[in-house]
């Protein structure tokens, strides 16, 4: 239990470690403590003092006395690998965060967001007043996605599939995994005017430009029409069940008879059945007024819309591939 309750103190401590990029610093070879001060502008004493502390968890190594290495923990938090953890652990240490969860006593009281109590608004609205934080909220979304892309990729099988269109795609991180493993796919990203700009340069750096449209657009408002399946990848639990339901009816105007519609997110086991979806889903009713839900509780949210839930594909990730046609 004690370990539990100093779990934000380790947060807050590799936050800290991300944020002065301390792995990317000691990729090649450790370094001493007053050579990593003097790099990150910080107090070595301090600095001393946060390393050994994430030395005691298997993140980075004091390889002799006040000299630092890296562990294959630490390396989830350099900047240059696929997958990389940095603008994740840096962005989960912010006061976007940190402030909201602050205030969970206020979203279990009312059943209301925490994040809008903070700062009068929804998490996207505070997004786009941001760019540098938006940035790094779209590389932290690409670092949790990357490994689930492979995983998805090689579950679900999308060669029959002519025009794919990934409604709130991010910087395509998803759909680039689906491309490069299936040849014949067109797709369609879209997702909010800042985050297009990124996912554009992104798909233009692995080679997809020609396969893969970027379009910018509100899928409260529409949806672009002409798919023959509609990925939403940790999209629908970001919303209540109204807004939920207004995005899934925008994809069902949008589609044809023989469309799919493929949700990437994570199934609630029932009972104590352990699942990361069980903290996402605290973390969507702190942050985005949100939720993680269960099989039934998906059909019963399908079927609202208009949707047929016809199956569910576990992938070797902690998402699962829900399909859904129109009813
Ligand atoms: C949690 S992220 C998921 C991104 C990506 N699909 C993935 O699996 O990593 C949710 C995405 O929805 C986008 N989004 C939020 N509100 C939107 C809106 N009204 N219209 C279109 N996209 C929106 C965000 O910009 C963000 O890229």
């Amino acid at each position: 239990m004690l370990r539990l309750l100093r779990g934000p103190w380790i947060a807050q401590s590799i936050h800290m470690a991300a944020k002065l990029r301390l792995a990317d610093l000691v990729k090649n070879k450790p370094m001493p403590i007053s050579e990593l001060a003097q790099a990150t502008g910080t107090h070595a004493t301090s600095l001393y003092r946060l390393l050994r502390l994430l030395a005691n968890f298997g993140i980075f190594t004091e390889v002799s006395a006040g000299h630092f290495g890296l562990t294959p923990l630490a390396a989830t938090l350099r900047t240059d690998v696929p997958g990389s953890l940095n603008a994740l652990a840096t962005i989960y240490g912010e006061e976007m965060f940190w402030q909201p969860w602050g205030q969970i006593e206020y979203s279990i009281k009312t059943g209301e967001t925490a994040f809008s109590r903070v700062f009068d608004k929804s998490l996207y609205a505070y997004l786009a007043e941001r760019p540098e934080t938006a940035l790094l909220f779209d590389q932290a979304m690409s670092g949790l996605v990357s490994k689930i892309a492979d995983a998805v990729a090689a579950t679900y099988d999308f060669s029959s599939l002519r025009r794919i269109i990934d409604v709130g795609g991010g910087n395509g991180t998803l759909i680039s995994a689906i491309l490069h493993t299936y040849p014949e796919p067109l797709a369609t990203l879209v997702d909010l005017e800042p985050v297009v700009k990124h996912a554009k340069k992104q798909l233009a750096e692995v080679g997809l430009t020609n396969r893969c449209a970027c379009v910018a657009g509100d899928f409260f408002r529409a949806v672009p029409a002409g798919g023959d399946a509609y990925i939403l990848s940790t999209v629908i639990c970001n919303w209540d069940e109204e807004r939920a339901i207004t995005i899934l009816k925008n994809c069902h105007r949008a589609m044809t008879k023989g469309s799919k519609l493929l949700l990437v997110e994570i199934v609630l086991p029932p009972g104590d059945t352990p699942s990361p979806g069980k903290m996402l889903d605290l973390q969507m009713m702190v942050i985005t007024g949100g939720r993680d839900r269960t099989e039934a509780e998906y059909r019963t949210l399908l079927e609202a819309a208009g949707f047929t839930l016809t199956q569910v594909s576990p992938t070797h990730s902690e998402r699962s591939v829900i399909e859904a046609t129109p009813a």
